[in-house]
């Protein structure tokens, strides 16, 4: 695959089948993520993996009941919150895999959060290659965040979320997302 091919046909998938990633492909893609570009070579990132469709869907309930309960704090559109608060809404789509991109290392540079954040795109277009669809879950941060369920769940006290990412097999194709033309604000010569 031509990685311009990845780059501009890799969607935000929301639909999925209930065939799991296997434990290879997770690896592939993780490594696929470290090699991705970090601040003074820092590689602050850190990663979590959840493979149990239970304990996604519990979470995902969790995480709707705390997004309409700080609804005005997100700053959701009313649209946003419309679709949330549908009863049965799966934050995580009905995906089977969860990769947690993060950092635990913020004493290391200022821009760990920017590392995680290249590693996650790496990640994303590695999976694209493999025929593996995701979307990236903002909606999941604050939640996985807090300190109480950072430590129910098993992460570390220190370990900052910066982009959880849903991997599995799509239903259907994707319809293309219009970009609007890039804003160049300045351009010295
Ligand atoms: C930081 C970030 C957070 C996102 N959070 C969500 C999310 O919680 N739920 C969701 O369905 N899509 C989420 N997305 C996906 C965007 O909606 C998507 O990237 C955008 O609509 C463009 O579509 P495309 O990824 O198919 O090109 C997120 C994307 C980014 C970069």
């Amino acid at each position: 695959m031509k990685l311009a091919d990845a780059i501009y046909k890799r969607r935000s998938v929301r639909t999925y089948t209930q065939q799991q990633v296997q434990r290879e492909e997770v690896l592939a893609l993780i490594d696929a993520a470290v090699q991705a570009p970090s601040a003074m070579n820092q590689q602050a990132w850190a990663f979590a993996v959840i493979q149990d469709r239970h304990v996604l869907m519990s979470w995902s309930e969790r995480i709707r009941r705390d997004l309409l309960a700080h609804s005005d704090h997100f700053k959701m559109s009313d649209e946003v919150k419309a679709m949330i608060a549908e009863p049965g809404f799966c934050v995580f789509y009905d995906a089977g895999t969860l990769i947690l991109i993060g950092t635990r290392f913020p004493e290391r540079t200022q821009l760990a959060e920017v590392d995680a954040s290249c590693a996650a795109q790496n990640l994303m277009l590695a999976a694209y290659d493999r025929d593996i669809a995701t979307c990236p879950i903002g909606f999941a941060v604050p939640w996985l965040n807090q300190p109480s369920v950072k430590m129910e769940i098993g992460l570390p006290s220190d370990y900052r979320v910066v982009l959880p990412v849903i991997a599995g097999y799509q239903r259907a194709p994707q319809p293309p997302v219009v970009r609007r033309p890039a804003e160049i604000l300045m351009w010295q010569r």
